[in-house]
């Protein structure tokens, strides 16, 4: 029974874990794939840094070559993350009829398409199970489980850093720069944690699932994106008083043959499934019409989370060659790429106007809002602040995203108006 042999790039977070798993795991790797499996050699860029798992140094090498042109090695797990060179490795490795599992969602929200089309001329398997929402078996939920079914909606915390931040300020009333500092000090957030907090990670893995759940090529590009940089205790706080929780969402919507995919900073009602998701937790709430309302919930990054699901890659990868139907089984968006206008996105908005205190102010406001059709389904009027300011907080109902915007211009070009606080998506438990 000749064993499998691994070629692991990166031996980091996720790369320590992966060693971790498929060598205490090795009984249950091997009654599943029906050998062993070996890691043969691992790429890392410094080859005398202090590791936190257990690995014979002979292994280690700083040349991807080693690996690439390795014939003994079956399959690269590719844990070391960035772009550019990384896949130059991964077209290599696929055009050498090497399997590849990875966890890199930057790459797969920008060359998935190119990749996973190479890989099935080379008769090979390319599974990123882990590249959106770690340990939740998300995308084989979409691919698989839900096969049968047409999804009409995602939602998706699928940041766990953000998230963090959101509950943190939200239950304990703190400000957003000493939650992240708090997050940078537990090693939570990234030193530099720009691409969490400006929505650009979660936009990468709503790229990722919106191109698999409406089986539709998405790119990057096409997700519309705002972070949580500017959230503000208050704006939390009203949310409270109006029974919202917030969190950073992924929104992926389609309607007839159109779609649309956007990450925002969203008000929740308290009831929504997705509102009771705390911390560094994600989860992706996904509707089918024939099986509605279905939610992933987990742990959407860390060690060994994100290394089960890429060592169940692995074991996916394995099964095939067992079977010999190695890059059989991705399959190609079914649809053209056809994204909703802007007068095709409805949504509930919720504002946050300060206002000069004077009289007739709010019937203005009130009639731009009518002007474009747009009621409203909450207001809160605040006491005067001490500089003649007064604070108007209002929640619309369905406004298309042109008349919203419009609104938005006209409220600003008010004389009354002296700052727009804020704006934000409001989503509702429906069903
Ligand atoms: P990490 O801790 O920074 O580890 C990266 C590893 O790759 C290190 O071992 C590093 O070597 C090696 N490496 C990086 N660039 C290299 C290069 N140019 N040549 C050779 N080796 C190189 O990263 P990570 O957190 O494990 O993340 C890895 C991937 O998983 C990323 O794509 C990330 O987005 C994805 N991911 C991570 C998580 C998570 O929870 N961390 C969750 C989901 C997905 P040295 O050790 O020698 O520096
Ligand atoms: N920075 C990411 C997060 C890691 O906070 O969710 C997992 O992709």
């Amino acid at each position: 029974m000749k064993a499998i042999s691994i070629g692991l790039l990166g031996l980091g977070t996720v790369g320590s874990g992966v060693v971790k798993i498929i060598k205490n795991h090795q009984d249950k790797l091997m009654h599943q794939v029906g050998c062993p499996v070996v890691i043969k050699k691992i790429l890392v860029q410094d080859l005398h840094k202090n590791r936190s798992v257990d690995v014979d140094t002979g292994l280690l090498t700083s040349d991807a070559n080693d690996i690439l042109y390795d014939n003994e090695i079956d399959v690269i797990i590719e844990v070391m993350g960035g772009v550019g060179e990384t896949k130059e490795y991964l077209l290599s490795a696929l055009r050498r009829g090497k399997h590849v599992v990875t966890a890199n969602k930057d790459l797969m929200a920008l060359h998935g398409s190119e990749l996973l089309s190479v890989a099935s001329e080379h008769g090979c398997d390319l599974f990123y199970e882990a590249s959106v929402a770690g340990g939740i078996p998300i995308l084989r939920g979409l691919v698989d489980g839900l096969a049968s079914d047409r999804i009409t909606q995602m939602m998706g915390i699928v940041n766990g850093t953000t998230n963090y931040i959101l509950t943190k300020m939200s239950t304990e009333g703190l400000a957003y720069e000493d939650v992240l500092k708090e997050a940078q000090e537990l090693g939570f957030a990234e030193a530099d944690p720009t691409s969490d907090v400006e929505g650009l990670d979660a936009a990468r893995k709503m790229t990722i699932l919106a191109t698999l759940g409406f089986s539709m090529h998405i790119d990057l590009a096409d997700v519309n994106v705002s972070g949580i940089s500017k959230v503000t205790e208050e704006d939390l706080h009203y949310g409270k008083q109006l029974g919202y929780t917030m969190k950073l969402l992924g929104y992926a919507h389609r309607e007839g043959e159109k779609v649309e995919v956007s990450v925002q900073p969203t008000f929740l009602s308290n009831n929504h499934p997705l509102a009771s998701v705390q911390n560094e937790y994600n989860a992706v709430y996904v509707y089918g019409e024939a099986v509605g309302e279905t939610m992933f919930y987990g742990p959407g990054a860390g060690s060994l989370p994100t290394a089960t699901a890429v060592v169940s890659d692995l074991v996916g990868v394995l099964k095939n060659l067992r079977l010999g139907v190695n890059g059989k089984s991705a399959v190609t968006p079914q649809y053209p790429k056809r994204l909703k206008d802007n007068e095709e996105k409805y949504s509930k908005y919720f504002l946050r106007i300060h206002v000069q205190d004077e009289v007739g102010v709010f019937s203005e406001i009130t009639s731009i809002f009518a002007k474009y059709g747009v009621s409203f389904e909450k207001i809160l009027q605040l006491p005067v602040k001490k500089n003649e300011t007064s604070e108007i907080v209002l929640v619309t109902h369905k406004a298309s995203l042109t008349n919203y915007d419009s609104i938005l211009l006209e409220l600003k070009d008010m004389q009354a108006v002296r700052e727009i606080k804020s704006a934000y998506k409001v989503v509702r438990k429906t069903l």
